[in-house]
């Protein structure tokens, strides 16, 4: 397999930094390992994944604002740049592996459309209710998947990442679990994952369930305590739930709109809604079984129909009273993703004032935040720190 590229990690910005205002004892009491007080330094490891800095910079899918998202590149590049956690999201392969993209369709994430040997594999599915047409991963077994090479998702909005296009392969979880553990080698630190189950009903129903396979990995490869330097998370509720049942590693629920529904929700005819699972009730139901929310940055700070910013809710202050940290997603620096409040003209792929939105949801006292921008979410966490 082609490997991350520059293997070494420089040092430096993983020193343990101080907290946020708000929830830092709830927080640093439901997740041993989370460095919450004001002014704690580097060491003071609690359990093998030492502590994660507050608020943490998660790298989407890797330092995908630069590098083809979910490859070796993406999650190097994001760890030399000093970002806290690495996150994969898990698909699986015909014959039951595990690998890291974002969706089980692969004709924007691959050159899968340039291989005409698997022409015929193109074929239209329903996914969680939506129509798609594409290549599966589900159709292909690990050894054909490993002949195709990963691209740029947004090459319209991120031309300069088009560069690597070609450069690596999809990564299997079990190889980020291998790179993951020859960087712990290499510097002495753990590298903290957030990993994803995609889809874990519709791959239940087909036969390729997701959480055992993971459980497996994650006990294979030391992962699997509650103080362990990763967290499992998935739209579907009972995804991490399943997996409370088979590892004790952290489990974050992830918060789509609030009028939308879980897909398991949907398919079990559980009516509640994201808006039901952020009340007081919802929360503590969450809390049962999960130490985290993963929601929509939107749930932290809702826009108005034009996109500006209107005033946070309390699920912050909800959700830490329920116990639960929060990692809301995403930043981008980009225009296209950004509030109104912080778009520098009209180029949907230029930069906007990325900053200034930083600093706008990691005032809200969230306890970590999801960037396809982790070297910009790093210097916007020493400002926001700075600031005290
Ligand atoms: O998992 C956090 C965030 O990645 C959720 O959104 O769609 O990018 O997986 P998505
Ligand atoms: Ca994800």
């Amino acid at each position: 397999m082609s490997d991350g590229g520059t293997e070494g990690r420089k040092p430096g910005r993983r020193a343990v930094l101080g907290a946020a205002a708000l929830g830092g004892a709830v927080a640093a009491a439901a997740l041993p390992g989370t460095a919450r007080a004001a002014g704690a330094s580097g060491g003071g490891a609690s359990g093998p994944g030492g502590r994660l800095p507050n608020p943490a910079v998660i790298a989407h899918r890797g330092a995908s604002g630069y590098r083809p998202e979910h490859t070796l590149g993406a999650y190097q590049f994001a760890l030399d740049m000093g970002a806290d956690v690495i996150e994969q999201d898990l698909v699986p392969t015909k014959d039951g592996h595990l690998v890291c993209r974002h969706e089980n369709e692969i004709g924007g994430t691959t050159d899968v459309a340039d291989h005409p040997e698997f022409a015929a594999r193109r074929t239209t599915k329903t996914v969680d209710g939506a129509q798609i047409t594409g290549w599966f991963t589900e159709d292909f077994t690990l050894a054909e998947l490993k002949t195709l090479r990963a691209t740029e998702r947004i090459p319209d909005v991120r031309q300069r990442n088009t560069l690597y296009d070609g450069r690596w392969e999809v990564p299997t979880f079990e190889e980020v679990l291998q790179w993951a553990e020859r960087q712990r080698r290499g510097t002495g630190r753990a590298v903290w994952l957030h990993v994803e189950t995609k889809h874990p009903s519709y791959f239940r129903s087909i036969g390729l369930e997701l959480e055992k396979p993971l459980a497996r990995l994650l006990r294979r490869y030391g992962r699997d305590k509650s103080n362990s330097p990763v967290f499992l998370q998935s739209f579907e509720p009972t995804s991490v739930e399943r997996l409370a049942g088979l590892v004790r590693s952290p489990g974050v629920v992830l918060l789509g709109g609030a009028s939308s529904r879980p897909w398991d929700f949907v398919e079990a005819g559980d009516p509640r809604t994201v808006a039901d699972l952020v009340t007081p009730e919802g929360l503590a139901w969450i809390a049962g079984f999960a130490k985290g929310l993963g929601p929509t940055l939107d749930l932290i700070i809702p826009k108005d129909s034009t996109g500006k910013l209107l005033e946070p809710t309390t699920l912050v202050r909800d959700a830490h009273d329920a116990g639960l940290v929060l990692h809301p997603y995403t930043m981008r620096n980009e225009n296209s993703f950004l509030p109104l409040d912080f778009r520098k003209g009209t180029d949907k792929a230029q930069y906007g004032d990325a900053f200034g939105a930083f600093q706008a949801y990691l005032a809200t006292g969230i306890d970590g935040i999801f960037t396809d921008n982790p070297d910009t979410g790093l210097l916007a966490r020493d400002e926001f720190l700075a600031r005290g």
